[in-house]
């Protein structure tokens, strides 16, 4: 059954320069127990649906679609409710701690507060389920008592964690829960995580713009682009065989392949190229690419990609492979770098 169903979601807010389209008809899925990566470069929007799933923008934002959570509509809950689903059915890891702890109380204070809000736990059953939940991250009882700043980036991401995961939801969305941290520390976080959510039964929604992460611990993975997904479906398929160009650049960016060329920039949320958005920066680019704005087609099982290589059938046909009296100068050039990384 699916947990979350995100369907034709846009999430707009007024610039000085236009209209930010953060989110630009998203729709993707999420299923019980599942956990699924989405991934992308620094801007695509990824923050803005992870926040918008908790109600969590400013009123200026813009939001049209649907959010279905088993099946409710989030968008059109009072507020009154959301907030009692906040934490307890979804809980959130938001990107960069740091910022999102409270400096000026303890974090073993900030876990205790949510039971005593959410479970009306007086003060001492509060701190003994804090130091317990506190445990299970990994974080000895005797810094209950310190602030967020005494702690290292890894072990502000475990109060996170910690925090995240409290009240048991059913839904945690993690964002950028890796982003700063030392190889070592952020396989043990990954570690971590994967193995709370697991165990718990909960489904994960991890944002980040590291595919080696995603890679590690998700059953699915769905790929952003200027606003938009690109293509979803299951992790080693998409890893093994990736449908769209641009998920292909990601998975040749990897270390293992030593390819670091960065080709091109994202392209602005305020007026992104006609057609494909990616067709500027891609090596497989037809001419109708520019012109005509591709939509997501289902290709298999949970599986779509937004790509005209692929016809009505939903395979892959002979374009896929090239052909280059089809391609723009610029995107010639573009395919001879060939290459992206984020
Ligand atoms: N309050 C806002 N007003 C205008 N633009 C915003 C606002 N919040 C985010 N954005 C823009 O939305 C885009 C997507 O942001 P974000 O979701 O944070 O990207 P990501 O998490 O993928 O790096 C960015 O271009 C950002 O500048
Ligand atoms: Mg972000």
């Amino acid at each position: 059954m699916k947990l979350l169903d995100i369907k034709n979601l846009r999430v707009y807010f007024e610039a000085e320069g236009g209209i930010v389209k953060a989110n630009d008809g998203v729709s993707l899925e999420l299923g019980e127990s599942e956990i699924l990566g989405l991934i992308g470069e620094t801007g695509c929007g990824k923050s803005i649906l992870g926040r918008v799933v908790m109600r969590l923008l400013s009123e200026k934002a813009r939001v049209e679609g649907r959010l279905l959570y088993k099946g409710q509509d989030l968008l059109t809950l009072p507020e009154n409710k959301m907030r009692l689903f906040r934490g307890k059915e979804i809980g959130i890891m938001l990107q960069n701690p740091a910022q999102a702890l409270n400096p000026v109380l303890t974090v073993g204070e900030q876990l205790a507060e949510i039971y005593r809000f959410h479970e009306g736990l007086r003060e001492r059953e509060a701190k003994e389920k804090a130091r317990a939940m506190f445990k299970r991250v990994g974080i000895k009882p005797d810094r209950l008592g310190e602030y967020p700043h005494q702690f290292s980036g890894g072990m502000q991401q475990r109060v996170m964690l910690a925090i995240g995961l409290a009240l048991k939801p059913s839904l945690l969305i993690a964002d950028e829960p890796t982003k700063g941290l030392d190889p070592s520390t952020k396989h043990q976080i990954v570690a971590l995580l994967s193995a709370l959510v697991r165990e718990e039964h909960s489904s994960l929604l991890l944002i980040t713009h590291d595919l080696e992460v995603a890679a590690t611990i998700c059953d699915r993975i769905a790929v952003m682009y200027a606003g938009e997904i690109l293509e979803a479906g299951p992790a080693k398929k998409i890893l093994s065989s990736p449908g769209h160009p641009y998920t292909r650049n990601l998975l040749h960016s990897l270390p293992k392949y030593g390819l670091n060329v960065a080709v091109g920039q994202s392209p602005s949320l305020i007026s992104p190229p006609l057609g494909c958005r990616f067709h500027p920066r891609c090596g497989s680019c037809l001419k109708k690419c520019s012109k005509i704005h591709p939509d997501l087609l289902k290709t298999g099982p949970r599986t779509y990609v937004r790509c005209h290589v692929y016809g009505k059938s939903g395979k892959a046909d002979e374009i896929m492979k090239g052909a280059p009296e089809e391609m723009s100068e610029k995107t010639k050039n573009t395919a001879e770098v060939g290459r992206c990384h984020f």
